[in-house]
């Protein structure tokens, strides 16, 4: 008999108690283990909840809570708090359960090691993919594998948002506006659209996949929020469908751990995950190509991945399999193929002079297009602009960077150039 405790009885506090009380009887024919609900705790219970538990289920304090615990389930979210909640918990030896994203991304290692030391489990399952259970795949099914590269679509807002801007020619801000008055973005938007939630996600995936601790800090992260519909028109048209894409890839005992938009190939599986929904495709080198696809956010999805934790816990007597111990290396300068738009001059001689520069940097295009389509007259020189669009092969990061900046001070090119990397399986 295991007794849970819920710190935060909000979206995801309520989805745990109400499966907790609803599926009890399928846990126990499952596992044979009788898991039990036995206090919650929250700041405020004058709010509505979709799910009401019996009052005698509200704890009084922490150390009441504490006290009727096994297994202490942190849902408040945020970094401080919650790390002091967690910490005592483990210090009680209670086993603690969490979802956490921002805490794990930026103090995985610290609590793991925490957790090793007081002999407690400490699982987090719902901190990435909401109900799909990928911490699993990569800790248990997956890994006898080296892992080459994990893909993922780990944010449904964003998801959400450029899904509009494709299929419906929405505009950036409309289609935000129209996400947060769904729910499917938070008033403020920011960790979502600047692509700081996906790079919490992958963060930790990187470190289960490659078995050490990453440096937040060293993680390249780039939103969505300039992500423009010509940009979008363009990439369709050359076969491509935008997404916001976490990367961690291998390469020569260094990481990549990236949160970029992205282009990937129309046909691909991952560029048909639309909405809200979430998936992470995987290559191992036994395996190869594994997909998860799934509901990636919301109160009976993540709950359902917080309470296979609670499960785990209480079959393997909170015996955690993490390591975290080595730090990995991160590698900043990215391999890979590139998708570039200038605003050009229209007259002889533009396109020859961009791509001397990209051949002095050996990089080399895949294909051009150029479109009879004006982006505005320049007054000065009296001519048009119009979009010119280059893909490469394969190149670095730091190689492109600096042919771009040449690139921009030629006179023939008006406006910032836009670069957007392209990932392929
Ligand atoms: N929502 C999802 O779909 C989802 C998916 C995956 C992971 N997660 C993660 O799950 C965690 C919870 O998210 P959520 O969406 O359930 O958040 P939420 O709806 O805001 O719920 C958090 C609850 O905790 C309460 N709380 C805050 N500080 C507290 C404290 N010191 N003591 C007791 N209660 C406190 C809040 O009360 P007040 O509202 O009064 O502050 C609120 O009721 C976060 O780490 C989040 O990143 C969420």
């Amino acid at each position: 008999m295991y007794r849970v405790g819920i710190v935060g009885y909000g979206t995801v506090g309520s989805g745990v108690a109400e499966l907790l009380i609803k599926n009890k009887d399928v846990i126990k024919e499952k596992t044979g283990i009788d898991i039990s609900l036995n206090a919650v705790l929250d700041k405020d219970w004058t709010r509505e909840r979709p799910f009401n538990i019996d009052d005698n289920l509200r704890a009084n304090s922490f150390e009441d809570l504490l006290d009727k615990s096994d297994i202490v389930v942190e849902l408040i979210g945020g970094v401080n708090i919650a790390k002091d909640i967690i910490e005592k918990a483990m210090e009680n030896k209670k086993h603690v359960v969490s979802a956490n994203k921002h805490l794990l991304a930026l103090h995985g290692k610290e609590l793991i090691e925490k957790a090793y030391k007081y002999g407690v489990g400490f699982e987090f399952e719902a901190s990435v993919g909401g109900g799909i259970p990928i911490i699993k795949a990569l800790k248990e099914g997956l890994v006898a594998n080296r892992i080459n590269y994990i893909h993922g679509i780990l944010n449904g807002t964003t998801n959400y948002i450029l899904t509009r801007m494709l299929d419906d020619g929405m505009d950036f801000d409309i289609a935000l506006k129209e996400a947060q008055s769904l729910g499917y973005a938070e008033q403020d938007p920011t960790f979502d659209i600047e692509g700081i939630d996906a790079a919490h996600k992958i963060t930790i995936l990187a470190s289960i996949a490659y078995g050490g601790h990453i440096n937040f800090k060293d993680v390249y992260i780039e939103g969505i929020s300039n992500i423009n519909l010509l940009d979008v028109e363009l990439g369709r048209e050359l076969g491509y469908t935008i997404k916001l894409l976490a990367v961690a890839k291998s390469t020569n005992n260094e990481l990549e751990v990236r949160v970029h938009p992205a282009f990937i190939k129309s046909q691909e599986q991952m560029s048909k995950v639309s909405g809200v929904y979430n998936a992470i495709l995987i290559d191992g080198d036994f395996v190869g190509k594994t997909l998860l696809y799934g509901k990636g956010a919301g109160s009976k999805p993540t709950a359902s991945a917080v309470v296979s934790d609670i499960v785990d816990i209480a079959k393997h007597s909170g015996r955690s399999f993490l390591a975290f111990n080595k730090s990995l290396k991160i590698n900043k300068n990215f391999y890979t193929r590139y998708y570039i738009r200038f605003e050009v001059e229209d007259k002889i001689g533009v396109l020859a002079s961009i791509t001397n520069v990209f051949a002095k940097y050996g990089i080399s295009i895949a294909s051009v297009l150029q479109k009879e389509m004006v982006c505005k007259v320049a007054k000065k020189e009296n001519s048009l602009i119009v979009p010119l669009v280059i893909l490469t092969h394969k190149a670095y990061e730091l190689d492109v960077s600096k042919a771009i900046e040449e690139i921009k001070n030629l006179s023939v090119v008006k406006e910032k150039p836009v670069l957007i990397r392209l990932e392929e399986e």
